[in-house]
């Protein structure tokens, strides 16, 4: 998320490789666009199709992969357009994605469901539905809307509870400047605990900003983004890693706390420029030998830079492998499946959604081959933007080999507080459905799906207590 360089539109384009691709996709969109002009969005009437079914997956994870199909009529516009009109080409300023950043759209509704004075969408399901509603307000167990963006989970063995740590933003959302891109001072990093992973009891702010001393790394005014913890074994210690910045982006760092529990309160440790090199969005995975990496957008956010943590995961080591190099990917996820590497990548548009890449390799150093858009169902744009929404973790399900879950959010520039989150099933299974761009070798590579649906939920069984 929030790329270096705030521009007004997300037009504008450095590296010539890069533009015309994303000329191309603005266009698709732009055209888009014109189509929804006159289309009706009919969210209650989703038609259910199945898209794949996968007999090696357990019989309970098939309701999963039927993808829910927005349904989009498009009635024929009244008056003819005129051969000249069909021919000019969209005015590129007036997109899909436009409309979802302008806070004034008559479509606002469909990005932003509901507001907070809603019931609890997840609790008027009833007790034992336990339904996702991707992109509706979620409450927590006191009822307040759950404040934990651009997170990640951390399963704690010891206590059987999953933690979710994220951005506490619910603070106004302002501009610093008048280039600046819209922002909430710092709160601290919320966490959040459940049993179910739908029910989230309010665990407090865990590491909470600096109010007074302005040089501090946590200054209210500076940038706390995608907190992630890691349990390390050998030091019964709860690892926290940040993107430290200023406001205006240009510190590019990671910062590092600690505590002994997974509730908190985390110590604050510091910040480096790992390796020497700026660092922005971010992310850390602990592998299944319990070595640890960080993963982080580099150079500008043009490449991901990967390397192994200390043992006590408090210090990156000197090792680092540069992936994706010129590729101009963010918000990093990584999981593992059956010894290979995956990865979800986003673009890097802003607060602005975009289309997302599933990645995998065999060495977590790469070579990374990408593996095309996961994003399965909804209608086309929302797959060429992810849901409107970015990734920012990946969260394995027990029991269930291959089903995971994408955590991602659907920021809310105009009141980052009231950003949401898009929880979907995310499935590793079946062949790939396109050649790989580098490698022939690998061909025994699975497909990575995300499934949209407009509600949804685990499967009976899936839970590691049963
Ligand atoms: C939110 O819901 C309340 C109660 O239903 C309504 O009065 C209010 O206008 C709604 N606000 C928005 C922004 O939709
Ligand atoms: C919800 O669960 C509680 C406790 O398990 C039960 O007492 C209550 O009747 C349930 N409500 C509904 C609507 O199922
Ligand atoms: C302010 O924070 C900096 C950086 O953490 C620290 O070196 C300094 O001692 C702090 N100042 C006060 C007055 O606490
Ligand atoms: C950020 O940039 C603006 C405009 O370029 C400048 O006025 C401001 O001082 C900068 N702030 C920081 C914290 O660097
Ligand atoms: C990154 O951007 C800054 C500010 O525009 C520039 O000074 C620096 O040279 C850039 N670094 C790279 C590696 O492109
Ligand atoms: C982290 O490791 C680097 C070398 O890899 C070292 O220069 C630095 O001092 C270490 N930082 C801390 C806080 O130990």
């Amino acid at each position: 998320m929030r790329n270096l360089y705030r521009k007004p539109t997300n037009l504008h384009c450095n590296a010539g490789s890069r533009c015309s691709i994303s000329a191309v996709l603005w266009s698709v969109l732009g055209c888009l666009f014109l189509l929804h002009l006159y289309s009706n969005i009919d969210h209650k009437d989703g038609k259910v199709e199945e898209v794949q079914l996968r007999s090696s997956l357990h019989p309970q994870f098939r309701e999963l992969q039927q993808a829910e199909l927005l349904n989009i009529q498009i009635p024929s516009p009244k008056g003819k357009r005129s051969p000249r009109a069909a021919k000019r080409r969209p005015k590129r300023t007036t997109t899909l994605v436009d409309e979802f950043m302008d806070e004034n759209s008559p479509l606002r509704h469909v990005f932003f469901p509901g507001n907070k004075s809603v019931v609890d969408p997840m609790k008027a399901a009833g007790n034992d539905s336990y339904y996702y509603y991707p992109g509706r307000v979620w409450l927590d167990t006191d009822g307040n809307p759950i404040q934990a963006h651009g997170g990640g989970i951390l399963y704690d063995e010891k206590s059987r509870t999953y933690y979710w740590y994220g951005e506490y933003k619910d603070g106004p959302t302002y501009h610093a400047h008048k280039k600046g891109t819209a922002r909430v001072d710092i709160i601290g990093v919320g966490c959040y605990s459940s049993k179910d992973l739908w029910t989230w009891k309010h665990e407090g702010i865990v590491l909470g900003a600096e109010e007074k001393n302005e040089t501090h790394d946590l200054y209210k005014s500076d940038v706390l983004e995608r907190p992630k913890v890691i349990y390390n074994d050998n030091t019964g210690k709860y690892v926290m890693w940040m993107h430290i910045d200023d406001a205006n982006y240009t510190k590019a760092a990671v910062g590092v706390a600690i505590s002994d529990t997974p509730y908190g309160p985390f110590n604050y440790l510091g910040s480096q420029r790992p390796h020497g090199y700026d660092s922005r969005d971010m992310t850390v995975f602990k592998d299944d030998d319990g070595v640890a990496y960080l993963i982080y957008s580099s150079e500008n956010n043009s490449e991901l830079h990967i390397g192994p943590l200390t043992e006590d995961y408090l210090n990156v080591t000197s090792v680092m492998r540069r992936v994706l190099i010129g590729q101009r990917r963010e918000a990093p996820a990584l999981f593992k499946h059956q010894g290979t590497y995956y990865m979800i990548t986003s673009g890097c548009t802003g607060w602005a959604p975009n289309e997302a890449l599933a990645h995998a390799a065999e060495s977590i150093f790469g070579p990374w081959e990408a593996m095309g858009n996961p994003c399965v169902g909804g209608n086309k744009l929302f797959r060429l933007t992810t849901f409107f929404a970015q990734s920012t973790f990946v969260l394995p399900l027990p029991r269930f080999p291959g089903s995971f879950i994408l955590m991602a959010d659907r920021w809310n520039p105009a009141d980052l507080r009231d950003s949401r989150y898009v929880w979907l099933p995310l499935i590793v299974a079946g062949p790939l459905d396109q050649p790989l761009q580098h490698s022939f070798e690998f061909s025994l590579w699975s497909k990575v799906s995300i499934y949209w649906h407009r509600k949804w939920r685990l499967p009976q069984g899936w839970s590691r207590f049963k």
